[in-house]
């Protein structure tokens, strides 16, 4: 539970022209954001540049000198050679952060894969800047903010209901906005019980001591062979990174039990490369509109030189069907923990990533799941909205950390 240090909702009417740097995990991208003087209207122009895989695993001077080079390149096409006047930067970095200011993080620990020597335990800001300043790039970091919180300041700069913002992709995590009077951590600043505090609430590591969530032999397979064993037990669960390895396990281990007769005489060779197989890959299975299930059985060909019989095609998809509720059930948990903690009866819920966004079934699931735990009735009309509805987001990441960037200047220029 991270104070961010993001203090109020959008009004709607925030101006100025922002950069926005989003390190999610999959791609980094660029933004440049411009809030106009419409209420809730914006610009925005971005690059998109592919993280290498290699970065995620590598030296931490080479991840920032990649994001300096990206950074340096888009300033170069968007302002060209007169820039010298340095921009506002809302940089969202989505890993666990401890902020003591909006422009500070210190890396907690790495998530979703990432094991770059010498940053945890460490600010990030200054490792940012010194490779900006190294390129001579015109840019001063505002805010460093999280994905989650970005979210849910996008979303609510055009929906008022919006009360909670959340990630479900690579990784998963949620924020919403506590009364400092309720957070423990912040009572020796002694600021008044009602000031408003975004809290990104690092939900990927609930139940990390394992006493609460049931685990499958898959679940402790994944734990144990990420670079993070310990860490991040609930994510694990439900994370786009994982769904395609915890099937993939499932796979193996059928075969590897004789008595199940799974992909009996067949090559499994391909099948056992870990991490071979991501979540495209289930949502494929699961989105195979034939009776026969023809798309899977050439996905299974294709792939992994495996040719499934009927009945294997058959627990093929069921397994799919299992690993991707489970994920939209406990998503669901998450959001009925903060809406029962902040006593929510009707609100919006912003989501955002790969998972949210492209996983079939999962936005239903995560809503019957919801109606189940919050114990509300059955619907009569099939086109009312739910108390709480968990709707797509606006991009976070880009208007979310230019919002934040403005609503930072604006409570330095008011000395807050
Ligand atoms: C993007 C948001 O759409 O979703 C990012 O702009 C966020 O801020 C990302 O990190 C999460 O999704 P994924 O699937 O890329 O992890
Ligand atoms: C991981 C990160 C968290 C982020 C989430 C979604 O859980 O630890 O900070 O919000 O992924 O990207």
């Amino acid at each position: 539970m991270n104070p961010t240090w993001v203090m109020s909702y959008p009004t709607g009417y925030e101006t100025g022209t922002y950069l926005a740097l989003d390190m999610g995990g999959t791609n980094l991208r660029v933004c440049q954001i411009t809030l106009t003087e419409q209420k809730s209207e914006f610009d925005i122009i971005q690059s998109k540049y592919r993280m290498p895989e290699e970065l995620k695993t590598g030296d931490a001077d080479e991840l920032w000198e990649y994001i300096a080079d990206c950074l340096m390149q888009f300033i170069e096409t968007h302002h060209g050679e007169a820039s010298k006047q340095k921009l506002p930067l809302g940089f969202t970095f989505s890993y666990p952060a401890t902020q003591n200011y909006i422009d500070e993080g210190i890396l907690q620990r790495w998530t979703k894969g990432f094991d770059i020597a010498g940053v945890e335990g460490r600010n990030v800001v200054p490792m940012f800047e010194n490779a900006l300043a190294q390129r001579g790039v015109p840019i001063k970091l505002t805010a460093l903010i999280n994905d989650t919180t970005g979210t849910l300041i996008a979303s609510a700069y055009t929906d008022t209901k919006m009360k909670i913002g959340c990630i479900f992709g690579t990784g998963c995590n949620a924020a919403y906005i506590e009364d400092c009077g309720s957070i423990p951590k912040l009572a020796h600043l002694n600021l008044p019980p009602d000031t408003p505090m975004a809290i990104n609430c690092e939900w990927g590591a609930f139940d990390n001591e394992h006493k609460v969530l049931p685990r499958t032999p898959y679940d402790v397979i994944i734990d144990k062979d990420s670079p993070r064993p310990g860490q991040q037990a609930f994510e694990k669960m439900i994370a786009g990174l994982y769904l395609g390895e915890i099937f993939r396990l499932v796979m193996v281990d059928l075969h590897d039990k004789p008595e199940t007769h799974m992909f009996t005489g067949q090559d499994i060779s391909k099948l056992r490369k870990a991490y071979s197989l991501d979540s495209s890959f289930l949502s494929a299975i699961e989105e195979d509109p034939f009776e026969n299930l023809s798309e899977t059985a050439d996905l299974f060909q294709t792939k992994l030189d495996i040719n499934p019989s009927g009945a294997e095609l058959e627990l093929i998809r069921r397994a799919a069907e299992l690993i991707g509720t489970r994920a939209a059930r406990l998503s669901a948990c998450g959001v009925a923990a903060i809406s029962k903690k902040k006593g929510y009866k009707s609100c919006h819920v912003g989501a955002d990533g790969s998972v949210f966004n492209k996983y079939p079934h999962f936005k239903a699931r995560g809503a019957q799941a919801l109606r189940e735990i919050l114990d509300w009735p059955e619907k009569t009309d099939p086109n009312e909205e739910d108390p709480i509805e968990i709707l797509a987001a606006e991009d976070g990441s880009g208007v979310g950390a230019a919002l934040i960037a403005a609503l930072t200047l604006e409570r330095v220029k008011k000395g807050n």
